[in-house]
């Protein structure tokens, strides 16, 4: 029988709540079917810790994180810490530490959940987002800081080892999905250096897929494709920005951030792949216990598809779409429900 180690990193604000709600129904879960074991491991980084001792990660915090087969982490992100500090301080670091270059973000509306779309049911798309270098490369800085003539860089990096990964990521999974249909996101009109590489290194590795249809939209354009003519995308690959952004939009059009999964994957496994909701740590309804654990236990779904428990998995997307159904809705969805009301309904339908 597989025992999976996996490292729970809660986090911030509503990442605590919802991440134990997510360990709670991963148990019950295990228990139920009884063919692997699931032991998990906290880890109390976040930005209290980061106050209180000055580090969101512990020195050789990162490499005790590899025993893991897998890490399940909450949120980032307090009112009393800069946000380019928080991220930079425990999110990044392990995404890029861990070679989690491929972050991969599935939005379709569930079962019982109103898109603001007349054509929501329409959507069924998978973000392919870069997660490892591209305008997240951390790479430019400032000049004469806080004078006049005070000058900052940004630079996006992109080489043709990450550019050619990701898209060969994206058209295997393009490959698995009915539609077979791979959209390339590009901005290569205005961004004629790493963006022309972005659309050249495509072209090369589409030669590898025939069996893969594809589209190539620029990024502003897509936004109106995704609102106007969603049945048109299917997989989607994207830059590390322009996928951020467009996974908002995504989540946003699929009913609400409260049910929008991520995971952050190192496909050569040499690495943990990590997993989170998309929402971030909510400061508004932090503690109100009111946050949505749908986005979590979708994300959990993405974790045991990772560790090769299909079946689990899907009994445990299964008991969600029974809930979501059901009109058992916590606020961000319009409903009175709570983040125990929610875990419970799903717990019950697992332990039927
Ligand atoms: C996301 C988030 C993060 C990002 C934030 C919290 C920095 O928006 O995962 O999409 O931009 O990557
Ligand atoms: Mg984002």
């Amino acid at each position: 029988m597989n025992n999976y180690k996996i490292a729970a990193i809660p986090g911030d604000g509503i990442g605590v709540e919802v991440i134990a709600a997510g360990v709670e129904v991963l148990q019950a879960l295990a228990a139920k079917c009884g063919t692997f074991g699931l032991e998990f491991a906290h880890f109390d980084w976040g930005s209290e810790r980061y106050l209180r001792e000055g580090q969101y990660i512990p020195e050789g915090g990162l490499a005790s994180l590899k025993a893991f087969d897998a890490i399940f982490f909450g949120a980032v992100g307090s009112q009393e810490v800069p946000d380019h500090v928080s991220l930079w301080g425990l999110r990044l670091p392990i995404c890029q530490g861990f070679d989690q270059y491929a972050n991969v973000r599935p939005a379709r509306v569930l079962p019982g959940v109103t898109s603001p779309l007349a054509k929501g049911k329409a959507i069924d798309w998978v973000i392919v987002r870069e997660n490892s270098e591209g305008e997240y490369a951390g790479s430019g800085g400032r000049v004469h800081q806080g004078l006049p003539i005070e000058v900052a860089t940004e630079v996006s990096t992109f080489t043709r080892v990450g550019v050619e990964r990701i898209h060969r990521f994206a058209f295997e999974l393009a490959r698995t999905r009915p539609a077979k249909h791979l959209t390339l996101v590009t901005k290569s009109n205005a961004q004629r250096h790493g963006m022309v590489l972005w659309d050249e290194v495509f072209a090369e590795v589409a030669k590898d897929y025939p069996d893969v249809r594809t589209t190539r939209e620029l990024v502003d354009a897509v936004t109106t494709t995704m609102v106007l003519k969603p049945e048109q995308l299917d997989v989607v690959v994207a830059t590390n920005l322009h996928a951020d952004i467009l996974s908002d939009l995504a989540a946003a059009l699929s009913g609400s951030l409260g049910i929008a999964p991520t995971a952050n994957l190192n496909p050569s496994r040499e690495f943990p792949s990590m997993f989170e909701p998309i929402h971030g740590s909510a400061f508004d309804i932090t503690g109100k216990g009111v946050a949505n654990p749908i986005a979590t236990f979708w994300t959990a779904v993405m974790m045991l598809e990772h560790l090769g428990e299909a079946a689990a998995a899907r009994e445990l997307m299964a008991a969600i779409e029974a809930v979501t159904e059901s009109g058992l809705h916590t606020p961000d969805l319009g409903g009175k429900a709570t983040t125990r009301e929610v875990t419970d309904a799903v717990l019950a339908l697992i332990r039927r």
